[in-house]
């Protein structure tokens, strides 16, 4: 009964080359998937000049030396970016675009004593302890349409922002990393593909990291008619800050590089009237820079029925890998084809 062994003997070689042959196969991709990773046509195109963290959404950022870069944005050791959250006493997000509540944008934020110290006019110090793990209520919100979740912070900052913003049952809520994200937008060819899970984010708006650069901001200035206010990165809350910039112009990215941190274009910033409250005063009375930003930054073609009259400034990045950045690195860029 020889015959029949040998056959599936042969079966079973079948069987095992295959599946080698899957697994090379495979691990060839990967490699070759990495290997372009690595030695994608990367041009230096700017510098670091400035890195920003915004612990509490829709609050004034801390200028730091450096960015921990993760799949959720970016964090300063533990302190997340956007992963505070105001509500009000109904648990509805507040932002500074929320009706009286522009005047958060005079708060000052700083890292001390391993916590977030908040302070504002006439009002003492508020210290925050990052919190590790769900061991408070559970309050529930959304975040422009988006079901989420956070642990109530306490009656000390319930009392502190409601005091301030003068609105009576406003919560601070923070994001524990045993939460899960939300999952980012991604626009390809101006279709918004709601539900991408690669970039998965905190109380952003949309995308995890927004860079900005310092050119255009100064090009912003020049072309803002004589009364309106110059504009600064305040007045757009950008993670990264870049200068030294050649002429490389960033709604052409596909792929950036800081440091050793890897990321791809995830969407052009459209945007809104946060941009015209002023960062300093948090009076918002004013249509610039909006007004001029229109003027010559609408989204143009396919991606117009997207945004619509949203003008485009900076560009939203998602990171691939993780790693440290620093102010002063090199931020290389790759064109899209
Ligand atoms: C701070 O208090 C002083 C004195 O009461 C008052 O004049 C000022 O308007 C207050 N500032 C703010 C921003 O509320
Ligand atoms: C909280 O969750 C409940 C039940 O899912 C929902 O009805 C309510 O609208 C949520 N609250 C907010 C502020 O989103
Ligand atoms: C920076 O902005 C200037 C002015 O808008 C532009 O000419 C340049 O191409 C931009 N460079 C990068 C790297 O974004």
């Amino acid at each position: 009964m020889s015959p029949p062994l040998y056959s599936s003997l042969n079966v079973s070689n079948i069987v095992l080359s295959s599946a080698l042959l899957f697994a090379i196969t495979g691990a060839l991709v990967y490699a070759v998937r990495k290997a372009t990773k690595r030695h994608r046509n990367y041009v230096k195109v700017a510098k670091v000049c400035k890195l920003i963290v915004y612990p509490i959404k829709s609050l004034p950022g801390v200028e730091v030396d450096r960015l921990d870069v993760t799949i959720h944005g970016s964090a300063y050791g533990p302190f997340r970016d956007r992963s505070w959250l105001l509500v009000d006493n109904e648990n509805r997000m507040i932002t500074q675009r929320t009706e009286g509540c522009s005047k958060l944008a005079m708060l000052t934020l700083q890292f001390r004593d391993n916590q977030l110290w908040v302070d504002g006019p006439n009002m003492t110090t508020l210290k925050l302890n990052v919190i590790n793990k769900a061991n408070n209520m559970v309050i529930n919100t959304s975040v422009f349409g988006d079901a989420v979740d956070g642990i109530y912070c306490g009656k000390e900052a319930e009392d502190y922002f409601s005091a301030y913003l003068d609105k009576e049952g406003t919560k601070l809520i923070q994001h524990t990393k045993d939460m899960c994200g939300r999952q980012g937008f991604l626009e390809v060819n101006g279709e918004r593909l709601d539900r991408v899970s690669k970039y998965p984010i905190l109380y952003h708006d949309n995308s995890g990291l927004l860079v900005i650069n310092q050119s255009s901001i100064d090009d912003l200035n020049g072309r803002l008619p004589a009364d309106a206010l110059s504009t600064t990165y305040r007045n757009f809350r950008p993670n990264i800050l870049i200068s030294e910039c050649q002429a490389f112009d960033e709604d052409n990215w596909a792929y950036v590089r800081v440091g050793c941190v890897h990321f791809s274009l995830v969407k052009p910033m459209d945007r809104c009237i946060f941009t015209t409250i002023d960062p300093n005063t948090g009076r918002k009375d004013g249509v610039e820079p909006l007004k001029t930003l229109r003027s010559y930054r609408l989204a143009s073609d396919k991606l117009r029925k997207t945004y619509g009259t949203s003008p485009l400034f900076g560009a939203g990045i998602g990171a691939e890998t993780e790693g440290q950045i620093q102010c002063g690195d090199d931020l290389l860029a790759v064109w899209k084809q």
